[in-house]
């Protein structure tokens, strides 16, 4: 069979410092692509592990700080990358944060806080980029939800609505760029062994994992993978689409 390479792409990984962010940096530069890692400024340390943690891939992923809840953040990061490395062909919306709670505990300020990273962060990333990649006339766009956006979780009002609300803007973007060579799709993850699950108290953490065909909880990988098949450049066909990784924890049709 004739295959040939596939094209180089610049891509932005949001939350590109957390759990399933870093290996979704890996697995993209691994095919190929110059990566940039977008994260809250960050110390030295933190910063230090990252990159010794992906050092084996000779640069191929770059760091740069925004907040991704700020408009603005977003706009001037979005501008550095195009001057440091090009234009922005593949986009990955993995940044996010729980705020865990019964609504009847819940304050406005944790649903807003959630809601401004979760979701408003997704607009403020897609709403830079989406003007290039229609100009050229090609994009990737991976947004990060959860299993828990299609099912609800107790204690996750707020993070349920807006990990919903990304497949919905997910498939509303998709429709209107389906004719520029632009796609956008979601990957929606189950419980993976990461930080947040990390922080779910041990009894909820068993009866979650007892409740998972496959056993166990998700890698990073495993997410990482979905995601870089998504952003290839021939995925082209495959637009506002959910792909649920969670090990059968939900499965739907
Ligand atoms: N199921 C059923 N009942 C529950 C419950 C649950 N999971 N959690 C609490 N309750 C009950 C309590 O027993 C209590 O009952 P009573 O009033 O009869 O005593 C009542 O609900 C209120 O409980 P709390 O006061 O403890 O509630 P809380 O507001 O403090 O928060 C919680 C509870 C810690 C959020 C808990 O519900 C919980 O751990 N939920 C799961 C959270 C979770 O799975 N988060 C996922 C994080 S990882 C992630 O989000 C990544 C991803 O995409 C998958």
């Amino acid at each position: 069979m004739n295959q040939t390479a596939p094209t180089p792409r610049v891509a932005v990984v949001t939350g590109g410092l957390g759990g399933l962010g870093t290996e979704i940096c890996r697995q993209l530069a691994e095919a190929g692509h110059q990566v940039i890692a977008v994260d809250l400024p960050a110390r030295e340390e933190r910063l230090q592990a990252f990159h010794e943690s992906l050092a084996d891939l000779n640069g191929a992923v770059k760091y740069e700080p925004a907040d991704v809840s700020q408009f603005d953040s977003c706009a001037d990061l979005v501008a550095r990358v195009e001057q440091r490395h090009g234009s922005v062909d593949i986009l990955v919306n993995g940044a996010g944060i729980t705020r865990d709670t019964s609504l009847r505990k819940m304050t406005p300020q944790q649903w807003h806080d959630l809601m401004r990273v979760n979701l408003d962060g997704v607009f403020n990333m897609c709403r830079n980029v989406v003007e290039g990649m229609t100009t050229r006339g090609f994009g990737r766009i991976v947004n990060l939800s959860s299993v828990n956006g299609q099912t609800g979780q107790f204690g996750q009002t707020n993070y349920s609505a807006a990990k919903a609300g990304v497949h919905g803007f997910g498939m509303a973007l998709a429709r209107e760029t389906a004719r520029k060579g632009i796609t956008v799709n979601t990957v929606s993850p189950g419980y993976c062994d990461t930080a947040l699950v990390a922080a779910v108290s041990a009894d909820v953490r068993a009866q979650i994992i007892a409740d998972i065909p496959v056993g166990r909880l998700g890698s990073a990988g495993d997410i990482a993978r979905a995601v870089t098949f998504l952003a290839a450049d021939d995925a082209g066909y495959i637009t506002g689409a959910n792909l649920p990784v969670n090990g059968g924890y939900f499965m739907s049709f």
